[in-house]
């Protein structure tokens, strides 16, 4: 199934009490990364725990097509990498599906190659603001032509670095940081990125573990900076993904709100710039353990006990939304049914994700007879035992987060909630549906 294609309408009806232990897919973000480290990498890298999702498979066939060597081989892919420079010019137009991180980051690295790309993505991603990434990785003296607004379809003329690059972000953008270090790694000399706050730092992670050398540093004032060695050699690693925490999210969530449930979730990725959300549900009152704690191929994961709680209503502060970015949704979901009111502050981003997600969590959750508020940036939303239905399936506009986060309103909710197409789910969790039905939801598309 692919985003574009026909939509399919999915309906989710009251949840059995939710029971089992489950994976859900592995990581988006480090799922990329790996594919493009492993790229740009001298030798193999194999990856365990790949996900399969549409998103990352637009990545590894952008590897393919600019010279990698990409192969699955049952469970584990396998990448043969180039080395820094060694990418070739692709024949055809890079086709980024819904996927803004491959979009942003292969920017990053084709700003780097004196050869002229063409990128474009399904029409979710063609509204998409690519600005962020023109303007600094335009210091390189690379050429972008794209259409008005910085919105893809976009061509890419690179040039061969000489001078590195020096940015400060206006933004917590974990796809700007990249795109800028991915760009960088070409360079002679140290390229530099600061953003106002820590974003999630796979890359910074990854890339140590590939062999580059390059240190970080937090500023009294919270500003976050980077410094890499340019033109390392990167040696290909293995690599073992986990479970990614914003997927983690959804059972996460339908567990809490389902009454009588208590469910696992195994190998989740507890990156502590990836887990604001279980933070704000446990201060929401959720009953969430974190076992069996560990660190695997640099990154920590742990298993998580998830047991259905009653919840309450609180502010989440602007600071807190980095680490939790992706997860908003799901989040404003769980406030439905929290007893009293909850703010979530200083979420401008949420406007450019794969949709307009404060407008359609505010709009969705009223359609369903919820009191939600989008002003400004802050989503206000009043919950209670809620009697949530409705009538008119909710617009998911190609966003895979929209669609799973109704079909969980829906597992709780007295009546059932439709969402207008599921298609977009297949970018980040190909097999939503059949996992949450084999925990006790009642989940199904409508042809
Ligand atoms: C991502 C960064 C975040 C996030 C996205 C994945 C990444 O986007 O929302 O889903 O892998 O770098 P921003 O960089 O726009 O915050």
């Amino acid at each position: 199934m692919h985003t574009g294609a026909t939509p399919l309408k999915a309906v989710s009806a009251k949840a059995k009490p939710l029971r089992g232990t489950v994976t859900v897919p592995g990581d988006k973000s480090i799922s990329h990364r790996a594919l493009m480290f492993g790229a740009l990498a001298v030798g193999e890298t194999s990856i365990t725990g790949l996900l399969t999702g549409e998103d990352v498979l637009r990545t590894a066939a952008a590897m393919t097509a600019l010279g990698a060597e990409v192969e699955r081989r049952g469970q584990i892919w396998h990448v043969w990498g180039r080395g820094i420079g060694g990418l070739r010019e692709p024949a055809d137009v890079l086709d980024m599906g819904n996927s803004g991180t491959s979009a942003r980051l292969i920017a990053g690295l084709l700003s780097a190659y004196p050869f002229t790309t063409f990128l474009t993505g399904d029409a979710s991603l063609r509204g998409r603001p690519m600005e962020r990434v023109i303007k600094p990785l335009s210091q390189t003296g690379a050429r972008f032509v794209a259409r008005a607004g910085g919105r893809l379809p976009m061509a890419i003329t690179g040039s061969s670095l000489t001078a590195p690059l020096s940015y400060v972000s206006p933004i917590s953008s974990a796809q700007v940081k990249s795109a800028v270090l991915l760009a960088g790694l070409h360079a002679p000399g140290a390229t530099t990125v600061t953003e106002p706050a820590p974003s999630r730092d796979h890359t910074e992670r990854m890339l140590r573990y590939f062999g580059a050398d390059l240190a970080t540093s937090l500023g009294q004032d919270g500003a976050y900076s980077v410094k890499l060695t340019g033109q390392p050699e990167l040696t290909g690693r293995p690599v073992v993904v986990p479970a990614d925490p914003s997927s983690a999210a959804f059972p996460a969530v339908a567990a809490i709100l389902v009454p009588g449930s208590s469910i696992t979730i195994s190998n989740v990725g507890m990156n502590p710039l990836r887990t604001g959300l279980f933070a704000t549900l446990m201060e929401m009152g959720a009953d969430i353990q974190v076992t069996n704690a560990r660190d695997e191929a640099g990154e920590p994961v742990a298993d998580l006990v998830v047991k259905s709680s009653r919840l309450h209503g609180v502010t989440v502060p602007a600071e807190r939304a980095p680490s939790m970015i992706d997860e908003y949704p799901i989040l404003a979901v769980a406030a439905a049914f929290a007893d009293g009111e909850t703010r979530m502050e200083g979420l401008a981003e949420l406007k450019v994700k794969e949709s307009d997600r404060l407008t359609a969590m505010a709009e969705g959750l009223q359609s369903c007879g919820i009191t939600a508020r989008a002003e400004g940036d802050t989503l206000t939303v009043r919950g209670g035992r809620t009697r949530a239905t409705n009538s008119a399936p909710i617009a998911v506009n190609l966003d895979h987060r929209i669609a799973m986060s109704f079909l969980v309103l829906g597992m709780a909710a007295e009546g059932a909630i439709t969402v207008d197409d599921a298609t977009a789910i297949a970018t980040s969790f190909p097999d939503f549906i059949g996992l949450m039905n084999g925990l006790g939801a009642d989940m199904r598309e409508i042809p």
